[in-house]
């Protein structure tokens, strides 16, 4: 065993272990917080000043993460944040949660991840544990950070350690959380494996040790995959029973009962957030350097990214059995973040609907207690109260896609 490694150990195991998080978003805090909880001293990174200036003064600005949480943290000095990367050599500890979208393009970018690692670099040294988080294609570990790291001189696995850990938390959700979701970590070489892991199981309930980050890397885009697949069937089956007379959420609360071998997934406007939407293309993209055409992600996608033209479809077929048309319709939004819970709008198909109705002329307001305000298409909507009064608007903006006004009068 490298010295390194049996230092790192030991500074782990006592929890003298100094971590830093850079990222500090959903993921990252998350993660920071937890660490912080169990005992280590946490700094989080992260080019954003206004979240670190929130975070230094221990106001949350994540609906998973309590100010009432932080506050004692920080006042603790246990989690403090800084943007800068010069205090990255005093870490033991690395973790790096920064986004991994998608280009316009529908190809991965994975210039935060990149970005993020040619500012650690100057800064790295002997005796270091560095794991990504961000959700990535499979190789991004070894070909992407792998090859930087050694430029250092370093040997990983000896000097230095790199391991890929995907971060599963899943916002909102208040029964599975950090501390009950097991972690997959796959490292470099079995050391980075091992020491990633050791850190990883002071915060949550088990640790699986994959054989490479590839295949830890992997499994991410599996999870979300199966979500992504399996949603648009449930789409699909929506559509299927439009068609024939029958109720969608009853057949699946039938199917349902069967104890095994069945799943229930439900139909809906369309998938958001950071992950479903995103994660599966990362799969295909890497798929199809190699030539081969994953086509259950491709027909997944396509069927999930109809559903907000659908939806708008179906709101101007119910005004229409009314006499009545989208143009000039005051219609309310009901939520607009991507799920139940979460102050998340990214990728969230409400987004899409609204434009489209309000392309179409309707009169939109929304009520989402988690967004007070919205910028869309220039235009900034301010959530409204669902009281339930039935008001008219008085006035229909000629150009705007939006209205301020309360609740409107529903179809
Ligand atoms: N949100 C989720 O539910 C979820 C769940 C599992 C995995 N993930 C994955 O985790 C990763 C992070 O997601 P998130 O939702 O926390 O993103 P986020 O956008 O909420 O947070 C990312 C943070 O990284 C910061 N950042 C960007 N570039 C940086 C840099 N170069 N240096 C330091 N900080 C930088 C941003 O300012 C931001 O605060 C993504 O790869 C995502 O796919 C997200």
């Amino acid at each position: 065993m490298s010295a390194w490694k049996e230092l790192l150990e030991g500074k782990i195991a006592a929890k003298t272990a100094r971590v830093q998080v850079i990222g500090l978003g959903y993921v990252g805090l998350s993660l920071a917080v937890e660490l912080a909880k169990a005992g280590f001293t946490v700094r989080g990174v992260d080019v954003d000043l206004e979240r670190v200036a929130r975070l230094n003064r221990g106001q949350s600005y994540l609906s998973d993460v309590t100010s009432e949480t932080l506050a004692p943290l920080v006042a603790e000095g246990r989690l403090l944040a800084t943007t800068e990367f010069d205090e990255v050599g005093e870490a033991d500890a690395l973790i790096i949660c920064v986004p991994t979208p998608l280009r316009k393009s529908k190809e991965p970018d994975i210039s935060f991840i990149v970005s993020a690692l040619e500012s650690l670099l100057p800064h790295l040294r002997h005796g270091q544990l560095l794991v990504l988080e961000s959700t990535t294609f499979p190789g991004t570990t070894e070909e992407v950070m792998l090859p930087r790291l050694q430029s250092l001189g370093m040997v990983v696995g000896e000097d230095v350690f790199l391991a890929f850990s995907p971060e599963r938390v899943d916002p909102g959700n208040r029964r599975f959380t950090t501390a009950n979701i097991p972690k997959v970590v796959g490292g470099i070489t079995r050391s980075c494996t091992e020491l990633a892991a050791s850190l990883y199981r002071h915060v949550t309930v088990s640790v699986f040790e994959a054989s490479s980050p590839r295949v830890a890397e992997t499994a991410k885009l599996l999870e979300n995959t199966f979500r992504s697949v399996n949603i648009a069937l449930a789409n699909e089956l929506a559509f299927a029973c439009r068609k024939i007379g029958v109720d969608p959420w009853e057949v699946i609360e039938a199917a349902a009962t069967k104890p095994f071998g069945f799943m229930p997934f439900y139909p809906g406007p369309g998938i958001g957030g950071h992950c479903i939407p995103v994660d599966p293309l990362y799969l295909s993209w890497k798929v199809r350097l190699t030539g081969y055409e994953a086509q259950f992600i491709a027909l997944a996608d396509q069927v999930n990214r109809a559903m907000p033209e659908h939806v708008v479809n179906l709101v101007a077929g119910a005004l229409n059995e009314r006499g009545r048309a989208v143009r000039g319709a005051s219609i309310l939004v009901l939520g607009v973040t991507y799920k139940a819970d979460v102050n998340d709008i990214r990728e969230s198909p409400a987004l899409e609907i609204i434009e489209l109705l309000a392309r179409r002329g309707g009169q939109i307001a929304y009520a989402d207690p988690f967004i007070p305000q919205l910028a869309l298409d220039g235009h900034k909507l301010s959530a409204v109260e669902p009281t339930g009064d039935a008001q008219r608007h008085e006035e229909v903006p000629r150009r705007a896609h939006v209205h301020r006004q309360p609740l409107g009068e529903l179809p």
